[in-house]
């Protein structure tokens, strides 16, 4: 069979390129080795799908090469894609101020890929191995495990690492291996932290509680919820913040953000001299969260616990666990759980413009594959349909 492109992996950026080639009038055949297409965009933002967020700019991703997403960005923007879910009639709420999510179910947007790439004439074909990639001529040729394959090119759209279950593989790494590209280190981002003892046991103790905090790592802070768990710590400010960390670094976590813990407990001692420490954490965390606090870092001084037994080294102390909380995670979830890889298909050797390898224009990578990784709230899916277009549109 002869395709003017083949797109390898029926995924967010790769249905997105096929569709966009397709209307170009191109022939275009999708394979995916699994048996279902888009099994990411189901599973993502707890099957709601949070599609893309309005606030999308460069500065939410990270990549060796800080400028490469730029191009694409620019050209198909979070209004087109919202401009296409309107269309289809797909009902959609904003959760936190940008971030937009299916009303109903994430199944609407596979729905919709898959009906554009219909209209658009393009052939999709799951459960198919790929066992070689190869160049042909001007060409490329694929052997899969149902045949022979020629295309004028190849996009690569086979994702990263993460959720292995979901059919994530390292593929796309080893094609650009294969064809001297080189890769850059890739590890699990956006993916909760766990902690060894005694951390681990007090988290467990907390599983289930959330509270807003700030959290700092490598210069990057994110004001967002911290979730405790059985073996560690969640939530929005975790993921975020996991993407920057590094095995052995520190967290510094700031409990109560906005708030000078250090001037508030001078200020309740001078006014309110006999009320309890106990009670001050009460009033600004949940009950399960202050006991537990009093319990870690028991205070032997006080016998009373009033504020007024405490010296400026006692407040000093609090302040510091409260506004600049260290901790130092054992590891992450790992892949089994990260939503995105960090690092990926180098890309200085691609066109931020076509998305063409520069020294085999008919091999393409496209998505996540690539080392561009974008933060937590839909900016992951804002990368894939736009490396998508841009690579669709010029192929
Ligand atoms: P994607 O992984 O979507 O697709 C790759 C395709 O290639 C898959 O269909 C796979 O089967 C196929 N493939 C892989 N190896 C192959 C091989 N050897 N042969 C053939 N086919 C192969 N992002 C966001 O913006 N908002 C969100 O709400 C979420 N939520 C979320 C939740 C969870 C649990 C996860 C794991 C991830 C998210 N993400 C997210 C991230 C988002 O899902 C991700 O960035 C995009 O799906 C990446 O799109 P791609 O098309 O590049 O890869």
């Amino acid at each position: 069979m002869t395709y003017d492109v083949v797109v390898v992996g029926a995924g967010a950026a790769g249905l997105m390129c096929a569709l966009t080639a397709g209307y170009a009038g191109r022939r275009v055949l999708v394979v995916d080795h699994a048996n279902k297409a888009g099994k990411k965009i189901l599973m993502s933002g707890g099957g709601r799908c949070n599609f893309t967020n309005l606030a999308t700019t460069p500065k939410h991703f990270t990549s060796a090469n800080p400028s490469f997403c730029i191009s694409a960005l620019k050209r198909y923007r979070p209004e087109h894609f919202v401009e296409l879910v309107e269309r289809h009639g797909v009902e959609y709420v904003e959760k936190t101020p940008g971030q937009l999510f299916c009303a109903t179910s994430a199944k609407e947007i596979v729905a919709l890929l898959l009906t554009e790439c219909e209209w658009a004439g393009v052939t999709v074909q799951l459960k198919t191995r790929i066992d070689r990639v190869e160049r042909q001529g001007e060409g490329m040729r694929l052997v899969t495990s149902s045949g022979k394959v020629e295309a004028g090119a190849v996009v690569v759209a086979s994702g990263g690492l993460s959720i292995p279950s979901m059919g994530a593989s390292g593929f796309g790494y080893d094609i650009a291996r294969q064809f001297g590209i080189e890769v850059m280190p890739t590890r699990p981002g956006l993916v909760p932290f766990t902690l060894s003892d005694p951390w681990k046991t007090r988290a467990a103790e907390l599983s289930g509680l959330s509270l807003p905090v700030a959290v700092s790592c490598q210069g990057k802070r994110f004001e967002e919820p911290l979730l405790f768990t059985h073996r560690g710590l969640s939530g929005p400010a975790m993921l975020q913040i996991s993407s920057a960390w590094q095995p052995g670094e520190s967290l510094e976590i700031d409990l109560l953000p906005g708030e000078s813990v250090f001037e508030q407990l001078c200020l309740a001692r001078r006014e309110t001299p006999k009320r309890q420490l106990a009670t001050w954490l009460g009033e600004r965390f949940p009950k399960r969260l202050a006991q537990a606090l009093l319990g870690w870092y028991p205070e032997p001084n006080l016998a009373g616990g009033t504020l007024a037994e405490c010296s400026n080294a006692t407040l000093q102390a609090w302040a510091e666990r409260l506004n600049q909380w260290q901790i130092k995670p054992a590891g992450t979830e790992g892949w089994r759980t990260a939503e995105v890889t960090l690092g990926g298909v180098d890309t200085d050797a691609i066109s931020s413009r076509t998305f063409e390898v520069k020294a085999l224009p008919q091999l393409r990578f496209i998505g996540e594959v690539l080392d561009v990784t974008g933060e937590l709230g839909g900016y992951n899916f804002q990368w894939a349909w736009a490396s998508g277009v841009a690579c669709g549109s010029s192929i």
